[in-house]
């Protein structure tokens, strides 16, 4: 007997990954991970990048890409390709905001020693960073390559305070670029966020999410079961296989990024370890394009908040609430068409009460005005249909072809753009480069209230429609014209090729002629 994937989650198999292997599931039923302990390892955040030079308008930063050996599993070693040879990279922290005032811009050089992949194939990078405004040539187009011994430098305007991620693009294989370490967290502050109470400085701390599996010899295992999925049994955090966090009875505002493959998470606190107990509190303070208009609070059991795969929410934990020596896991209570082999994916971390700290933080209410681009006249339509068809995942029926643009929406138009999953068994993740964008329903019903704030990325579920709009035009009222890239960020249906790309006007710098990569023979100091 054959049982689909969805039938499989019905008869709770999902569960039981050695199980459903004879029932043909191949990636599904890979071994597990070495069985490690949870919440042994102590937390840890990835370091803050210092420039390398900064002058009146801009910060320069450095990176090298390359592989690296490190201890994840306890015991073990794994090689990664990293950022500065880590995973996830480097924080960068950058001052931002409107150029007219306190904004600056960064120039950050990708530097490529990566060299060659397991089939002696040259490991191209392409580095996008997700979120930011950027020119379509240093926007990491997914052909616009830094091949090995080659380096690049990307100009970021930094022109909205929000938290962004780096990470690879290149065609066909990001999946595995990622998954093998390449992603990182890049976070814009303005004045105005600065000057808000919020919790700051160690108070304030990233939490990259993400998934993995490994061999007995602590091999990474890139399995993206028939390039469907890829689904690992560890999490980690920062890095980490679920941390322990030591932290003082006070608020901290924690910046969540999904950076996993394909794994999203519905995430809450409780004070158990494998089930959800009643009353905990998340307050979510920030969405993908940076502060909401107002916090949102989430309530176990009922209200959970969901972090597909790019997406980014910034979240107040105020541990004030729990005695000094009390245990706060952070669980995931998972995900519909997300399949899971171990239910030790369902806790991500644990947060120790350890200690009394003051603290003269507080939430403001409003935080920052989210003007709604419904007031504007809206200039067109446009529907999207992300569809699994003959072992394809296809836009509007197509797969990703550079050659051609499926949409040529003009400076400064509104639109509204309809993401249609309709299909089960299957969520996609989608997210439209450049712009930031407001959603307006989700099958007709308002989305979730911290869904309202400017976004990038959208959760489409099974049978869904997500209704969003949009203006080709920055935040800040800059004009950017050219072709940029709009895909499902699951990175395995991205790779195979659920991707298409739109183009801003006419004329646009072309994105791999413009500013191609130079041989490091040529580099000359920032
Ligand atoms: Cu986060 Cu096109 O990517
Ligand atoms: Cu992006
Ligand atoms: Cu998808």
């Amino acid at each position: 007997m054959k049982i689909s994937r969805r039938e499989a989650i019905k008869l709770g198999l999902a569960g039981t990954g050695v199980l459903l292997s004879p029932l043909g599931f191949p990636g599904i039923a890979t071994a597990l991970s070495p069985q490690i302990p949870r919440f042994q390892q102590t937390f840890r955040t990835p370091p803050v990048l210092k420039p390398v030079r900064s002058d009146e308008t801009t910060d320069y930063y450095e990176i090298t890409i390359k592989k690296s050996l490190v201890e994840i599993l306890p015991g073990l070693k794994t090689e990664i390709w990293g950022y500065n040879g880590i995973a996830p990279g480097p924080i960068i922290r950058q001052i931002g905001g409107k150029r007219s005032e306190e904004g600056r811009q960064s120039v950050v050089r990708f530097i490529n020693k990566l060299g060659q992949d397991p089939q002696g194939r040259p490991i191209n990078a392409v580095i996008h960073l997700h979120g930011m405004a950027s020119l379509p040539q240093y926007d990491g187009y997914a052909i616009d390559y830094v091949p090995p011994e080659h380096f690049k430098d990307y100009i970021y305007p930094n022109d909205r305070a929000a938290t962004l991620w780096y990470h690879d693009h290149v065609q066909d294989l990001t999946s595995r670029n990622v998954y093998m370490g390449m992603s990182g967290m890049y976070i814009v502050e303005d004045k105005f966020e600065l000057d808000l109470p919020l919790p700051k400085g160690k108070y304030d701390v990233p939490l990259i999410i993400q998934d993995g599996r490994f061999a007995t010899d602590g091999r990474l295992i890139f399995d993206d079961d028939n390039q469907r999925n890829l689904y690992g049994d560890v999490i980690l955090v920062n890095g980490v296989p679920w941390p322990q966090m030591q932290v003082a009875n006070r608020k901290y505002r924690f910046r969540i990024l999904n950076a996993s493959v394909s794994r999203n998470y519905q995430l809450a606190l409780s004070q158990k370890a494998e089930r959800l107990t009643i009353g905990e509190r998340l307050i979510v303070i920030a969405s993908d394009g940076g502060l909401l208009g107002e916090p949102v609070e989430l309530t176990t059991p009922l209200q959970t908040l969901g972090v597909g795969v790019a997406e980014r929410y910034d979240v107040i934990i105020d541990f004030s609430q729990y005695p000094i020596g009390s245990q706060v896991f952070l669980r995931n209570i998972g995900f519909t068409g997300s399949i899971d082999n171990d239910t030790r994916t369902h806790t991500i971390m644990r947060f120790d009460v350890v200690r009394e700290e003051p603290d003269d933080s507080t939430i403001p209410s409003p935080l920052r005005p989210v003007e709604s681009l419904t007031n504007k006249p809206i200039t067109r339509t446009r529907t999207f249909r992300f569809e699994r068809s003959n072992n394809q995942w296809l836009i509007n029926g197509r797969s990703w072809d550079p050659k051609r643009v499926d949409a040529n929406p003009q400076l400064g138009d509104v639109e509204i753009w309809n993401l249609v999953n309709p299909g089960s068994g299957w969520v996609h993740p989608v997210h439209i480069h450049l712009v930031d964008c407001q959603m307006l329903s989700r099958n007709g019903l308002q989305p979730r209230p911290y869904e309202r704030g400017w976004k990038d990325v959208f959760m489409v579920g099974e049978f869904q429609t997500v209704r969003m709009i949009t203006q080709f035009r920055t935040r800040q009222g800059d004009d950017i014209k050219g072709k940029f890239m709009m895909h499902c960020h699951n990175l395995v249906h991205e790779d195979h090729a659920m991707m298409t790309q739109f183009e801003v006007g006419e004329g646009g710098s072309d994105p791999v002629t413009t500013a191609p990569a130079q041989p490091i023979s040529q580099m000359l100091p920032l």
